[in-house]
């Protein structure tokens, strides 16, 4: 997948490093959004014996925020972040509406003492410019310092790194070398409820509590 082949005539693409949110702004603006679904991931309800539920979960770059509402409705308490204003409108009152907090800011920002019990990535760490993958897994070693699950959505699976972003390609490969030691494999998978015709898999860590 490339942007570029998904979006309108005319619609001209920032030209700027996708961690800025300059890059993303024009799109919410214009309401273009070509990796969105328009429903939570299906991958949600068929792990949701492996996901569990009754903790707090953390959706960084939430986007429409349809992932966050699946995962209320599967028993978390969700806080769903993502840092565009101009998709605040957009998403804050349909999770508010559900008593999920939205939070406008850096997802990768956690603050001392935020925990969850599980990281939901759907989307998010493949819009990250590759060099900032190290600040991902700090984030993610921070969010879940206590121990908890990261369920990642990995896509896209079999793109090549010279073929750039976003997204760039995701392997659980790469996931396995960002998380270290702190992290154990569970489930390394095709999606059992694909929801783009090729490229994703599902992969669930636990992440070891900090020692
Ligand atoms: C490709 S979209 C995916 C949205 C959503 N996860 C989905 O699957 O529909 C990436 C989103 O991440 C947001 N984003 C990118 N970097 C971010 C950051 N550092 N903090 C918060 N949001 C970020 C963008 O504004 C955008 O809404």
């Amino acid at each position: 997948m490339s942007l570029d082949k998904h979006v309108p005539e005319g619609f001209i693409i920032p030209d700027c490093a996708s961690d800025r949110v300059e890059f993303w702004r024009p799109f919410w603006a214009a309401r273009v959004s070509p990796w969105d679904l328009g429903r939570a991931h299906p991958e949600i309800a068929a792990r949701r014996a492996r996901l569990g539920s009754g903790g707090r979960a953390y959706v960084p770059g939430c986007g429409l925020g349809h992932d966050a509402l699946g995962l209320a409705e599967a028993g978390y308490a969700v806080t769903a972040v993502d840092f565009c204003p101009e998709l605040e409108p957009l998403v804050r009152p349909r999770l508010e509406a559900r008593a999920i907090r939205f939070e406008l800011r850096d997802a990768l920002a956690l603050t001392e003492g935020e925990h969850y019990d599980l990281w939901w990535d759907h989307t998010f760490l493949c819009a990250l410019p590759r060099e900032l993958r190290p600040d991902w897994a700090r984030a993610l070693g921070r969010a879940l310092a206590r121990g908890g699950l990261l369920a990642a959505l990995v896509f896209p699976s079999g793109k090549p790194v010279e073929a750039g972003g976003p997204p760039f390609g995701l392997e659980t490969a790469d996931l396995v070398a960002l998380l270290g030691d702190r992290a154990r494999l569970l489930v390394d998978e095709d999606c059992l409820e694909p929801a783009r015709p090729a490229g994703e898999r599902f992969a669930l860590f636990e992440i070891l509590p900090e020692a």
